[in-house]
């Protein structure tokens, strides 16, 4: 099958990828000229496990293409994806700019029956307009249909969630494109779910507002272990043995980030308050997460009274591992604050360092490791749990600090291992 895809972000590009690594022949599309040439060269945009060596064999093999150019890239499309972002706009509804474009560019190019496939995050009812938008832009002898095909991937593990996904959602209302899209996603061995439009574009809203809602409910209960004296982490395991709730995102920490949870539950908060409809569970979810991101300076300000001075190691900067994205991280609502009380803060994080330099370049002093960041500081904060933190040894906290306060935000050490140096360790949900 012949597939274009518009955008190649995170979705665009792994989608893109993927597909024609199950044998699609796949062209993805970009505006950005130097995005285009390097992307040719096999060389990822973004940092994503894996994606570079896919891209390289799929580019080898003939299957997988980039261009700029629209008009060629739909010509021979069974099917044209798309995939551009879906950013927040300033009173948390999804900005559909780049998807309207995208409208624009299929009628202006296409010009035979073309099935359109929505893989951003979309408000629900969006589809419905796009294939109205279409249908009334194309001439009268061609007809578009769209089909919601939302998207379950995980940054940092986008690579193996597109071959191990739990399921594809195909909403459509015509049973050719569901079939089309049914066709072109069978190879990937996953279940598919086939839905109407509206229930497919809510799926993606539910599915991370549900998430978000049990790494806020699991914070909440560790805030309340910490007062009753319960561990946390027993606690999860304890839940998740009942199937009914499952072990998954009940990890307690310094609450969730990056681009699409706090994006996702704010736009449903919306589509919800545009229907008069009061999510209040959703809002209380958000509001939560707000105040969890700032737990850790509110036991710093209560351990030390001023900040004025204090030196401060931050160990982690992006949202969560494995990725170098620091969209709505914790890390961006703490160290502003900190500098703001008048603390010196160091941060080292293995990939992140350059997106955090690019919102505070000089206000902090980046570490080229983590030794360096903890050194001769009067506390350490650990806001992203990354391998290479949870497997230093204590004893270097206590060798290189000033004084041993080491606020862990994502529970990286285990109690046992702490007891067994003199430190003053707080960390999310459990009683030392
Ligand atoms: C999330 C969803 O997991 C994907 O299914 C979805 O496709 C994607 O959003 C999207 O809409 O594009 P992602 O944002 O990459 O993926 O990251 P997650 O691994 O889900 O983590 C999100 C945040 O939750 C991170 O800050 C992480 O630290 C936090 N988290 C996660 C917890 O605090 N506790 C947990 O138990 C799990």
């Amino acid at each position: 099958m012949n597939i274009a895809v518009v955008g190649t972000g995170y979705v665009g590009l792994v989608t893109g990828v993927g597909l024609s690594e199950i044998g699609h022949n796949v062209i993805c599309i970009d505006t950005d000229e130097k995005k285009v040439t390097r992307m040719k060269l096999g060389e990822s945009p973004i940092y994503e496990p894996g994606l570079d060596e896919l891209m390289t064999k799929n580019i080898k093999e003939g299957r997988l293409q980039f261009t700029t150019n629209h008009a060629e890239a739909f010509e021979a499309a069974h099917a044209i994806y798309i995939a551009v972002g879906t950013p927040e706009n300033a009173d948390g509804t999804a900005n559909l700019t780049y998807i309207n474009q995208v409208v624009e560019q299929i009628a202006t190019y296409v010009k035979k029956d073309i099935v359109v496939v929505t893989k951003s995050t979309v408000p629900v009812g969006t589809n419905h307009s796009i294939k109205e938008k279409l249908n009334a832009l194309l001439p009268t002898e061609t007809k578009a249909e769209v089909v919601s095909n939302p998207e379950f991937l995980r940054e940092g593990s986008a690579v193996y969630d597109i071959f191990n996904g739990d399921r594809i959602v195909i909403g459509a209302d015509s049973k050719e494109a569901a079939a089309l899209i049914r066709e072109i996603n069978e190879p990937f061995g996953i279940p598919i779910y086939e839905t109407d439009i509206c229930s497919a574009e809510m799926i993606k809203y539910a599915s991370n507002a549900f998430l978000a809602t049990k790494i806020s409910f699991i914070n909440e209960i560790a805030n309340v272990c910490e007062k009753v004296g319960a561990d946390v982490e027993q606690v999860a395991v304890g839940m998740g043995l009942d199937s009914r709730v499952g072990t998954q995102f009940l990890k307690a920490g310094i609450g969730y980030g990056g681009s699409c949870f706090p994006k996702d539950t704010k736009a449903l908060k919306k589509i919800a308050e545009n229907v008069d409809y009061d999510f209040g569970l959703l809002s209380a979810v958000i509001e939560f997460n707000n105040k969890q991101q700032r737990k850790l300076l509110d036991q710093a300000v209560a351990d030390f009274g001023s900040l004025e001075g204090k030196s401060i190691g931050v160990l982690g900067l992006a949202f969560k591992p494995n990725t170098d994205d620091i969209r709505e991280a914790a890390s961006l609502t703490i160290i502003p604050e900190l500098l703001r009380m008048g603390a010196h803060v160091k941060a080292y994080d293995p990939i992140a360092i350059e997106n955090m330099k690019k919102v505070l370049p000089t206000e902090i002093q980046y570490t080229g490791s983590a030794v360096e960041a903890i050194e001769d500081t009067d506390l350490v904060l650990i806001l992203t749990e990354w391998d290479e933190f949870k497997s230093l040894s204590l004893e270097i906290f206590v060798k290189k600090m000033k004084s041993s306060f080491i606020y862990d935000g994502r529970n990286c050490f285990s109690l046992e291992a702490v007891q067994e140096y003199d430190i003053n360790y707080y960390s999310i949900g459990r009683k030392m």
